[in-house]
């Protein structure tokens, strides 16, 4: 997770900048350089927070089930909601990620903004559902009497 997000930010907000004092042609053959090997790098950790993910979410999926949000008289399945959203927009960064190791979606600038502010999503979506998950705990251990 550090190495991709980081990784991409570091891009975005360091090396862009700080190219642009460097001649275009120099400039240009840096950065494909760089993104064909940060390609690599980012379909590794797909597979590290495919496996990494999967195992949470089998892990806590039990507390997911009891998570509820009370509201207007309705009562939403808040932990499922989290984590399906969360789940569908790393989704969506991943499809992303392989579209341009294969060759597509060749704006290299562009792509890296969308996946980055999608990553920052899926961060607060995942800070979210752990503040949510650990005040049930609370709730649970004090009702114990803990
Ligand atoms: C762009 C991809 C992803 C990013 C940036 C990301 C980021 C994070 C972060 C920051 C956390 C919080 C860790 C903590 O509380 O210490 C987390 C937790 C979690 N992630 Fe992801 N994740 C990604 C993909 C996935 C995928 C694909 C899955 C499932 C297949 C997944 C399932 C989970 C689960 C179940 C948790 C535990 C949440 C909890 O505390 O209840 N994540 N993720």
């Amino acid at each position: 997770m550090i190495c991709t997000v980081g990784g991409l930010a570091f891009i975005s907000f360091c090396l862009r900048p700080g190219l642009r004092v460097v001649e275009e042609g120099f400039r240009q053959a840096m950065l494909r350089t760089i993104d064909h090997a940060f390609q690599r790098v980012l379909l590794v950790g797909i597979v590290g927070l495919i496996v990494s993910g999967v195992y949470n979410w089998v892990s806590f999926a039990p507390t997911y089930r009891v998570l509820t949000w009370h509201v207007a008289g309705l009562t939403l399945p808040l932990g499922q909601m989290l984590i399906g959203t969360k789940v569908l927009l790393a989704l969506v960064i991943f499809a992303v990620a392989f579209g341009r190791a294969f060759g597509f979606l060749k704006d290299a600038r562009f792509w890296h903004t969308f996946m980055l502010h999608l990553a920052a999503t899926v961060i607060l979506l995942a800070v979210i559902l752990h503040q949510v998950r650990m005040e049930h705990c609370r709730l649970l251990a004090a009702a114990a009497g803990h």
